[in-house]
């Protein structure tokens, strides 16, 4: 049996918990002076005088105990150690691909592979790249494309799968362009589209097209449990497959994939790329080497490795599945019952909230997304992320101009928080959406050149955030 006697409705979290980490309680006084001494910058606050956490679900979770115990069983060794092959076994062994290179991070094995299989001028179709993936791309001189279906720029449209790639669109793109395009990408779940997940008949569309011209299809498979997950409660055909046999499934239809494995790795740290073209892996193996450490280390501890090799496994089981994407879907039909925009149907990972359609006096040229997200943490202590014009407003030539949608993301840690903490944030979100009329935007004061969101400083626009 996978969940409790199923005459209880009630969905728990699957664990009991071993180890505790206290959260401290601040009052409104001290973080209006925390959001001050932060430049009015949620990236600028010290992690202590935040109550719930939703900056991000990256490497933020809990480990298990069978994760922590084999963490005790790692092998340090610097080459050949035992923990590597355990880790590539359990690569191999969810995914199928053949070559397996562990990396630090996720974006240490998109550098990789566009450093070996790209050039300047190329054109790398996604459903929607992550911010890294793109700058990766970028990086070497290529082209980052997004290609969503229509529905995923709509917020409050409901499509079971709105990660889906517009495969005509893709096809166009290889019929005119398909000398340039040395291969595909499909980012599951969607995260930049908010964590929406691909079906497995788009990825199966999607792989035969790009095989057709001969072009190698990668996942960026970070989030690929509760992809699979979503397939088996939302796919006709999946409900009595496993997560396990879904992901499987999945991998088939792809000739490599890159993986940050701080989120559905469970763990706090790691990534891989995986592939099946010897000659590729051999290449992104020397530049691997270059950077990132021996191959059977890449970066890593030997007990990261260990704690992967096991959490891989553990992000497939369906209680915690069941768990995890029910927790972000309760919070979700909380706020809609209240009015409150957000991306809809929810994610696996986290709540996107509109806050372009929440707060529409805010004009664009003030942020209402950033202003909205430090309003969350000023009355309840929730720290989450704008991705709106602050993180993508300002153009290559330096004008600004406003994102096409004002977001800001709650991102669920795994295994970390509980029922209660998810009603505080109810009460938290429903409290700031009631008082949506009183809020006001924020006028930047300092900004880097680059990537602007992580260190730039603001001020209330008008006197205060809330008035
Ligand atoms: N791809 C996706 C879809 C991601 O969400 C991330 C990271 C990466 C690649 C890069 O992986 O951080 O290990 O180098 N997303 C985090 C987030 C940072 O908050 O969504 P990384």
């Amino acid at each position: 049996m996978t969940g409790p006697d199923p005459h209880f409705t009630t969905i728990i979290e699957p664990f009991r918990i071993k180890a505790v980490e206290p959260i401290r309680f601040t009052t409104r006084e001290q973080r209006q002076a925390a959001l001050e001494a932060a430049g009015y910058n949620l990236f600028g606050l010290h992690a202590d005088d935040v109550l719930i956490d939703l900056l991000t679900d990256s490497g933020t979770g809990a480990m298990s105990s069978e994760q922590w115990a084999g963490m005790q069983r790692g092998d340090e060794s610097y080459a050949g150690g035992r923990s590597f092959f355990r880790f590539e076994a359990a690569v191999q062994g969810i995914t199928g691909l053949k070559q397996v290179l562990p990396t630090h991070q996720g974006r240490a094995a998109e550098r990789i592979l566009c450093g070996v299989a790209l050039k300047p001028g190329d054109i790398v179709p996604n459903n929607t790249h992550f911010d890294t993936t793109r700058a990766n791309v970028e990086a070497v001189g290529a082209v980052a494309l997004d290609l969503p279906i229509v529905e995923a720029r709509r917020p409050a449209a409901e499509h079971p799968f709105k990660g889906n790639m517009d495969v005509e669109a893709l096809k166009q793109v290889l019929e005119r362009e398909g000398v340039r395009v040395p291969l595909v990408m499909l980012t599951v779940t969607n995260n930049s589209g908010g964590g929406q997940p691909v079906s497995m008949a788009n990825m199966r569309a999607v792989s035969a097209v790009c095989h057709e011209h001969g072009v190698p299809l990668f996942l960026d498979c970070c989030r690929y449990a509760e992809n699979a997950y979503f397939i088996k409660l939302r796919e006709e055909g999946y409900a009595d497959k496993t997560p396990r046999e879904i992901a499987r499934e999945m991998f088939a239809l792809v000739d490599g994939a890159t993986m940050s494995a701080k989120k559905d790795g469970m763990a706090n740290i790691g990534g891989f790329l995986a592939l099946n073209d010897d000659g590729l892996a051999e290449k992104a193996r020397n530049l691997l080497i270059l950077s990132e450490g021996f191959p059977t280390y890449g970066g890593l501890a030997g007990y990261d490795l260990e704690a992967l090799a096991v959490g891989l496994e553990e992000a497939l089981e369906e209680p915690y599945l069941r768990y995890r994407l029910r927790s972000v879907e309760y919070l979700g039909e909380r706020l809609k019952a209240a009015d409150i925009p957000l991306v809809l149907p929810t994610g696996g990972h986290a709540i996107y909230l509109d806050a372009g359609a929440l707060l529409p006096h805010v004009p664009g040229s003030e942020y209402p997304a950033w202003a909205l997200s430090c309003v969350l943490y000023l009355e309840g202590g929730v720290r989450s992320v704008e991705i709106g014009s602050v993180m993508f407003g300002r153009q290559p030539d330096g004008s600004e101009k406003p994102a096409a949608l004002e977001l800001v993301r709650l991102a669920f840690p795994r295994r970390t928080y509980t029922q209660s903490h998810v009603d505080y944030l109810a009460e938290v979100l429903l409290h700031v959406g009631a008082m949506r009329e009183r809020i006001r935007g924020v006028r930047m004061t300092q900004a880097p050149a680059v990537l602007r969101h992580f260190t730039a400083r603001f001020e209330p626009a008008h006197g205060a955030l809330v008035v």
